[in-house]
């Protein structure tokens, strides 16, 4: 983890899930407010490693579970992840197991990113993953919501104890 909190060589975030219309934009939208509250200057943004959804805007359920948090992720445009995230992140995080293992195979090797699953950050929660909430209900969006808020709360610390 850079000690650096400014500046070019600042921690630079991106979240990683499928689609990006559900858990990765939700989890950069916690974590820009969460660093946003803490004074920290990052850079962050999400992609997903499909590519059904690009350019579209979030799930409007994801929109929905954001807003009810205070948190605005209708600007965000759905991407998918290209090689050159492995050298302009100092950091990806993957939803999930699966996302992980794409992203893996994608990366150069060794990766100059650090890779690992989101929910490594939170403790108690390790190797686990964000589930899918995409054929779900509002109740799955609120735990994605949850579960990405917890890990944005989790990593801005980290960030700011380095
Ligand atoms: P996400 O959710 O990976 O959290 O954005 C999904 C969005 C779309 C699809 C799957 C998961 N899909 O199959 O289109």
């Amino acid at each position: 983890m850079p000690a650096r909190q400014s500046g070019p060589s600042r921690p630079a975030i991106l979240f990683v899930c499928l689609g990006n219309i559900c858990r990765s934009p939700l989890a950069e939208g916690a974590f820009r407010a969460r660093a946003t509250a803490a004074g920290l200057d990052v850079m962050a943004d999400s992609a997903g490693t499909g590519d059904w959804h690009v350019g579209h805007p979030p799930d409007p359920r994801a929109q929905a579970v954001a807003r009810a948090n205070g948190v605005d992720i209708s600007g965000l445009r759905a991407r998918q992840v290209r090689l050159d995230d492995f050298t302009r992140f100092s950091h990806i995080f993957a939803a999930d197991h699966a996302n992980l293992g794409n992203l893996r195979r994608l990366a150069p090797d060794p990766s100059p990113a650090e890779l690992a699953l989101l929910l490594d950050l939170v403790k108690g929660r390790q190797g686990q993953a964000v589930a899918d909430p995409y054929y779900g209900d509002a109740q799955d969006f609120a735990r994605s919501w949850a579960e990405v808020d917890a890990a944005a709360q989790a990593l801005v610390a980290r960030l700011l104890n380095h």
